[in-house]
């Protein structure tokens, strides 16, 4: 799945990262865990003993039957368009499917009853027979057991024989799913979100069996390490196209005048999880530039348009890339893609069959931004690794499920690059996924990436798994392990394990004896396990030490809470450099608790560590070498390596939110990106400061602050305005990055020239009306620039065409910008406006609240609102309602306020929310309290 995955967890997850890391700063739930903590291991999970023979499994199937082959009858009764002129018959849609299957096993060990997974499903008419001899075997009993195992049990009149080969027919009827199993899915006709200029229903069938849902659509053996070939017949309305993961053999069966049946060739070896169809009737367009015949399906309209294009066009390009790199073919003749109106993910990697949510897969030229298209490219090849890191290689079992997303993960930063390299996806990767991990991993309550199998058992403790420690700790501890045995030793080794193991299971252990003998064969001496495991198998990562005048380094675990107390130590690579030296690399190791000579300093010159961020630590100086890090930066920062200029913003801001280094210290860093023209730094400044900003927009600190952002930004946003003054941007990718950076930036802390400039085309917009002309990269911010400097007419003029608009990216950036107004009663009537669907859709009341609550002359409105109105904006997301509405709550009132909140309502899953929040803003009362004098010094000194 790709990363905003399953909406249980990882999705969850990554949303409460990403506004938590805006945030980033000094943010922290650590005081939850202020007990001590000895040994980090994770709350301990409920744990099933493994199954042994003789006694009924308890949660994993047995491993006595091997099904080989399974072939499976589909068919979804729904009609994919109800007419107006209603015909009785086909006015009645129906919401149900049946089907049969016939699984063929081998019999390792002889049993009288056989295990496989049937969830939601009525089985009926069981057949037994061995293939062998075409001999039946009676059925005396069966079961399906209603709970967490979902066990089908068929009990036989007498045991398979130890080796023999048998099959099991079965039928089944089921009901349609939501979003998971097989499930409808209902849209209008038209290009997506233009969609309201026609009434007529459509709908179509698409499935989603990640990780356990593939038993809600016919019995299986639902086990990742049960691969078998899957032959599937679908059988489907006549106007519409069935597709699946195999090559449809050709010519559709008409059967009669309102079905055909479409046959599909067998798939290779692959998990029930992969298994994937859909039934629709959008139309492909076909990538020309490779051996596999390659579609991109949408909607008819959207089609026609060409919002395709772009995904169809890269696709062959990254699957060319993938197949060089690892020197095996994508292992069949045909890929199919498909942008679906509803998808629990953004991508799902189905083995050829890979489905998409619309809104991430189609590109509209001129409408769409250029960061929609870096989100498509990143999408497209998370999906095309997996059809090797995950579908032709597969992990054992989810303990080990990032394998296939730390790989995903990993590969895609390849992949990008090599189609895209304008979008610097590597270089960009640290704010991407690198500071999402260290901000996840720092807490005591985090999990180590792999855990064991007996912790993983339940369906939900595998959706846990889809998390932020698994798709981004596991890239970056990727990043470092090949770093460390040398990119060439790295990919060869990678490249003999998929060999090995193609249609095979594996486990990390596997993947470490790979790259051992690779090592081995270049350099050897150190045990990669032994290694890694110290990054896999425990949580957290360290913060090492470096004194360069004693030339001592050391390690410690790094948690936020800074009275936890820990004694995990690493095998820790370093990578450093002394001014223009670059040392060799160094290991510090577990135990070790300094090391001498090493880091010496000599003649003044400054030495940094963890070069380009590949190691998955965070570094820590002495104060002589802080200063001489941060005056270079300020005199020539060419010198440090792009990365490593975001890295040391954000290892100063981090190190302070564990107390490990004055909060001035992280602000002196900052002192450089006045001169700084590139993305990474300035990322990194303005996300860690987000948390000052809102501990201080309504306090005295916040006019110091914004002066000296403003000074900060003046010459970059300066050096673009030939450019932002036309509309127009910069041709490179970079230049255009860091140009919506730089506006964001001036105009947020008020820059007079940015102000004028956005009320200028703002005003132009509202003359001409019928022509938009201004960049698509920029409207976001001109549009919520101006109507924050504009009144009512500005704001009603918004309004105005975000309910006419059809495209959802104008759409969305014009409803993000009415919450922008610094006028109160407009705030007010537009969170009225919430409380009605027809004017905001329901999907969209949260982050419409949430906005306005970012907004500071919104946030105490916001408040009194969502407690004047819970049994209706309580309803959704009501988790991220609280967090975004309480971001700000920094005193003994507004906590006062939240713990009557969480005491009087019915919170439901949200009082966990609501108890974190709770805790937050202590956190925040005492960071303020013990920050804000010598903050607000720092930044009138700098201003003064
Ligand atoms: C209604 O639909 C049924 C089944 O498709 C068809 O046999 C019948 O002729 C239709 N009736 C009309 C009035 O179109
Ligand atoms: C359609 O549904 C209605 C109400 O459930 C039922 O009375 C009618 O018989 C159905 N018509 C057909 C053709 O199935
Ligand atoms: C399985 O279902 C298909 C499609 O409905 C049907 O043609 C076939 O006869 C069924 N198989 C058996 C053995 O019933
Ligand atoms: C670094 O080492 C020197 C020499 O041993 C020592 O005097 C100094 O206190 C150390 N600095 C820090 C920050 O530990
Ligand atoms: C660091 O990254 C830059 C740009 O990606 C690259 O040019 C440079 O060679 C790298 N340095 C090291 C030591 O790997
Ligand atoms: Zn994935």
């Amino acid at each position: 799945m790709s990363k905003s995955s399953s909406v249980t967890k990882a999705f969850a997850a990554a949303f409460v990262v990403l506004t938590v890391s805006a945030i980033a700063g000094i943010v922290t739930m650590v005081i939850l865990y202020n007990t001590q903590i000895a040994t980090m291991n994770p709350t301990p999970r409920p744990t099933f003993p493994s199954t042994t023979t003789g006694l009924p499994p308890v949660m994993r199937l047995p491993k006595n039957l091997v099904p080989e082959r399974y072939k499976v009858f589909l068919w979804p009764r729904f009609y994919s368009q109800i007419i107006e002129e209603v015909n009785v018959t086909s006015a009645n849609q129906t919401w149900h499917f049946s089907g049969n299957t016939t699984v063929y096993f081998h019999c390792v060990q002889g049993t009288s009853s056989i295990y496989l997974h049937s969830q939601n499903l009525d089985v009926y008419g069981p057949v037994v027979a061995s293939t062998d001899t075409d001999e039946g075997i009676r059925v005396t009993r069966m079961e399906n057991h209603q709970d967490q195992t979902n066990f089908l049990e068929i009990e036989l009149d007498y045991a398979l024989k130890t080796g023999g080969n048998y099959s099991l027919f079965l039928a089944f009827r089921g009901e349609l799913g939501y979003l998971d199993g097989m499930y409808s899915s209902l849209y209008k006709e038209g290009i997506p979100a233009h969609e309201d200029d026609t009434d007529t229903d459509r709908v179509l069938i698409a499935t989603q069996m990640e990780p356990t849902s593939a038993r809600k659509v016919f019995p299986c053996f639902d086990e990742p390490d049960f691969k078998a070939e899957f032959e599937v017949t679908i059988i489907h309305r006549r106007i519409t196209t069935a597709l699946a993961n195999g090559i449809n053999t050709d010519g559709a069966n008409i059967i009669d005048d309102d079905w055909k049946a479409t046959a599909f060739q067998p798939t290779p070896l692959m998990s029930t999880y992969l298994f994937a169809f859909t039934v629709s009737e959008f139309t492909p367009t076909r990538s020309s530039n490779h051996r596999v015949e390659i579609n991109t399906y949408a909607r008819p309209e959207a089609t026609a348009a060409g919002h395709t294009k772009y995904a169809a066009d890269i696709t062959g390009r990254i699957l060319n890339y993938f197949e060089g790199r690892f020197e095996i073919n994508y292992p069949q003749r045909k890929l199919d893609q498909i942008a679906l109106p509803d998808l629990i993910s953004a991508g799902m990697e189905n083995l050829g069959l890979i489905t998409y949510r619309e809104g991430a897969l189609l590109y509209e030229e001129g409408v769409s931004s250029l960061l929609d298209k870096e989100d498509i490219a990143e999408l497209i090849a998370h999906e095309l690794a997996h059809q090797w890191f995950g579908n032709l290689v597969t992990m054992k079992w989810w303990n080990d499920i990032w394998l296939n997303e730390g790989f995903a993960s990993y590969m895609t930063l390849y992949a990008v690059d090599a189609v895209e390299p304008d979008f610097k996806l590597k270089d960009v990767n640290i704010l991407n996924n690198l500071h999402y991990a260290f901000e996840a991993d720092a807490l005591a309550s985090s999990r180590p990436l792999s855990t064991s199998q007996g912790d993983v058992q339940t369906t939900s403790q595998i959706l846990e798994m889809f998390d932020i420690i698994t798709y981004y700790k596991g890239a970056a501890v990727l990043v470092m392990l090949a770093d460390l045995v040398d990119q060439p030793v790295f990919d060869k080794a990678i490249r003999r394990y998929l060999s090995d193991w193609q249609y095979k299971n594996t486990d990390q252990n596997i993947l470490w004896e790979y790259i051992q003998k690779a090592d081995d064969e270049s350099s050897g001496e150190r045990n990669i396990a032994e290694v890694m495991n110290s990054w896999t198998k425990q949580i957290g990562y360290p913060v090492i030490t470096i004194n360069t005048t004693s030339g001592e380094a050391f390690q410690k675990h790094f948690l936020f809470n800074d009275s936890a107390v820990s004694s995990l130590s690493w095998h820790v690579p370093i990578r450093a450099m002394r001014y223009t030296t670059l040392f060799r690399l160094i290991w510090l190791k577990p135990g070790e608790s300094a090391m001498k000579g090493e880091f010496v300093a000599t003649k003044g010159e400054w030495i940094l560590a963890n070069v380009n961020c590949t190691g998955y630590y965070r570094v820590n100086y002495n104060p002589e070498n802080w200063d001489r890090l941060i005056t270079q930066l300020q005199k020539d920062p060419r010198r440090i390596p792009l990365m490593n200029r975001g890295q040391l913003v954000d290892d100063a801001f981090n190190l302070a939110r564990a107390k490990l280094v004055n909060v001035t210290l992280a602000l002196n860093l900052t002192r450089f990106i006045r001169n700084e023209t590139e993305l990474i730094p300035w990322a990194a400044t303005i996300s860690n400061l987000g948390y000052f900003v809102r501990m201080f927009d309504r306090s005295e600190v916040y006019g110091p602050m914004q002066m000296y952002l403003r000074n900060q930004v003046k010459g970059l946003y300066n050096s673009f305005s030939n450019y932002t003054a036309n509309s127009t941007v910069p041709t490179d990718h970079s230049s255009q990055q860091i140009q919506i950076k730089a506006i964001d930036v001036a105009c947020s802390n008020e820059l007079p020239e940015c102000i004028e400039m956005a009320q200028h085309m703002y005003a132009d917009l509202m003359k001409i009306n019928s022509t938009n002309n201004i960049n698509p990269n920029l409207r976001s911010v001109i549009y919520c620039q101006a109507v924050a400097h504009g009144g009512k007419e500005e704001w009603e003029f918004a309004w105005d065409l975000y309910l006419r608009s059809s495209d959802v990216s104008e759409k969305d950036r014009l409803r993000r910008a009415l919450s922008c107004t610094k006028k109160i009663w407009l705030l007010s009537r537009y969170l009225d406006y919430t409380l009605d669907p027809e004017l905001i859709r329901m999907m969209e009341v949260t982050s419409s609240i949430s906005d306005v609550s970012r907004n500071v002359a919104g946030q105490a409105l916001a408040w009194n609102f969502i407690r004047a109105h819970w049994n209706y904006v309580g309803y959704w997301n009501a988790a991220r309602l609280i967090e975004a509405v309480t971001g700000r709550f920094s005193t003994q009132f507004e906590l006062k306020e939240l713990e009557r909140f969480a005491k009087d309502y019915d919170l439901g899953p949200a009082s966990s929310a609501a108890y974190q929040a709770i805790e937050q803003t202590a956190v925040n009362i005492q960071w303020v309290s013990e920050n804000k004098d010598v903050i607000l010094e720092w930044f009138e000194r700098e201003t003064a």
